[in-house]
């Protein structure tokens, strides 16, 4: 287990890229596997999750073929997968492992409930706690057959079987539920449409048009043909926000910092985050903005500013829902601390997000509030923080949250098992410390 000694910066100054965005990287490569050619994807996330989706194709029968450029210091990847279309997937003969990654899970649990063979997808000691029931019910409902351990967890036995369109409404707002069904929806005759409580994440609706899906929403609901010709391309992905977010934060941790991010990915599902910072008071803005029709791109400048803090409830949180753990350790950097109600799935991420906040923020000696569905983070007259040992529980969104806080807190931090934040980025520490001015 690697340790991560941060110790605290005078300024953040320069620009970066980010890694491909994590959520559109398993869309492309699935969508790739199940399209007919060779399709090429630039900028391949170098996530230990986007790993384990390609693993996972690999062992299902495509070809994919790994071109990673230089030392892969932004996470620079390129990736070319061949696969024989709709049905070009083969039955595996050992078990796909998804790692981390719940999206690899989800989504890949749709694709194979619709297949003429069975399989077995398991994860890591997080994964196999987290709930799957979610993708299980809708995907019973088009007619699979997925036996789970202890009736909702992973390992997922997936009998695959002939599926059926349906309408489904989402109990829970989930970019991976709705994007299990519509993928199952491919293997199904007929249209299958998801109504989602409110918008999330849209990414797989996007990738579905370019690999030549009928695919329209109307409203909150999305639906897609079932049976069309999936043709192979040519893709590059944008760089994650949400791994941009960290660096974003920390030029707003230390003053006087400012800090430019290009090609970041700006989906409006997922540039909520650069709304809240602005409201709170941040200086940011967005130059050379380009894309369309498809995902949107462009370059992100962030000037440092004092935060005012504020809540983050409702409706929104859907769409900061992998920003909220950054935006909790901000809280004691803002005027009225930071509020977050309605965000009761942070308990089921890669941890429990709203418990492993809370610890970590008491331990630098920040004063917290935890309840069911979120938490209450004091703001700066509560105190500066201190460094302290970080607990990330494993999960790699909780260790750069607190490597960015330990910046401006009194004396040095230690970030424990710091390796996790591989996961979405393998470049954060390096990229830190070229940004941080000591
Ligand atoms: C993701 C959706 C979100 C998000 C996760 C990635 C996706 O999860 O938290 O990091 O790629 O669809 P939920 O769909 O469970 O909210």
């Amino acid at each position: 287990m690697s340790k991560q000694i941060v110790t605290p910066g005078r300024k953040i100054s320069g620009s970066i890229e980010v890694p491909g965005d994590k959520s559109i990287s398993h869309r492309y490569a699935i969508l790739a596997a199940l399209a007919r050619g060779r399709s090429e994807i630039d900028h391949y996330s170098a996530a230990v999750d986007c790993g384990s989706t390609l693993d996972c194709l690999e062992r299902l029968g495509v070809r994919v073929e790994r071109h990673i450029q230089g030392l892969s210091r932004d996470g620079v990847q390129q990736i070319a997968i061949t696969s024989a279309g709709l049905g070009g997937l083969r039955q595996p003969s050992r078990e796909l492992d998804a790692g981390n990654s719940g999206t690899t899970m989800r989504l890949l649990s749709g694709v194979l409930a619709g297949q003429p063979f069975d399989s077995i997808l398991t994860g890591d000691a997080s994964l196999q706690r987290r709930p799957m029931r979610r993708v299980m019910e809708p995907l019973a409902l088009m007619g699979a057959h997925i036996n789970p351990r202890d009736s909702k967890f992973a390992p997922l036995k997936i009998h695959g079987s002939p599926l059926r369109q349906i309408h489904y409404t989402l109990p829970v707002a989930s970019a991976q539920v709705k994007s299990a069904v519509l993928l199952a929806g491919l293997f199904a005759e007929g249209e299958t449409s998801v109504e989602e409580p409110v918008c999330t994440r849209d990414h797989t609706e996007i990738a579905l048009a370019d690999f030549g899906a009928d695919i329209g929403r109307t409203g909150r609901t999305v639906r897609v043909t079932g049976r069309p010709q999936l043709e192979a391309r040519q893709l590059k992905v944008p760089g994650d926000l949400s791994s941009a977010v960290f660096f974003l934060a920390a030029a707003l941790v230390l003053p006087d910092s400012s800090i430019v991010v290009h090609d970041v990915g700006l989906n409006p599902t997922r540039s909520a985050v650069l709304d809240v910072l602005a409201g709170w008071g941040a200086s940011v803005s967005v130059t050379s903005l380009r894309g369309g029709r498809g995902e949107l791109i462009g370059d992100v400048s962030l000037r440092y500013a004092p935060l005012t803090g504020g809540l983050l409830a409702g409706e929104q949180v859907a769409q900061l829902i992998d920003e909220l753990p950054m935006l909790a350790a901000l809280g004691p950097y803002t005027e009225q601390g930071v509020d977050i109600r309605d965000a009761a799935e942070l308990r089921v991420k890669e941890s429990d997000r709203i418990a492993v906040v809370a610890e970590n923020l008491r331990r630098m000696g920040a004063h917290v509030d935890e309840r069911p569905d979120g938490l209450r983070v004091e703001g700066r007259q509560a105190g500066r923080l201190r460094g302290a040992e970080i607990d990330p529980h494993d999960d790699h969104r909780i260790a750069m949250a607190f490597a960015v806080a330990a910046l401006g807190a009194e004396g040095s931090s230690t970030i424990l098992n710091a390796e996790c934040t591989g996961i979405s980025n393998p470049d954060f520490f390096p990229a830190l410390a070229r940004l941080v001015e000591r």
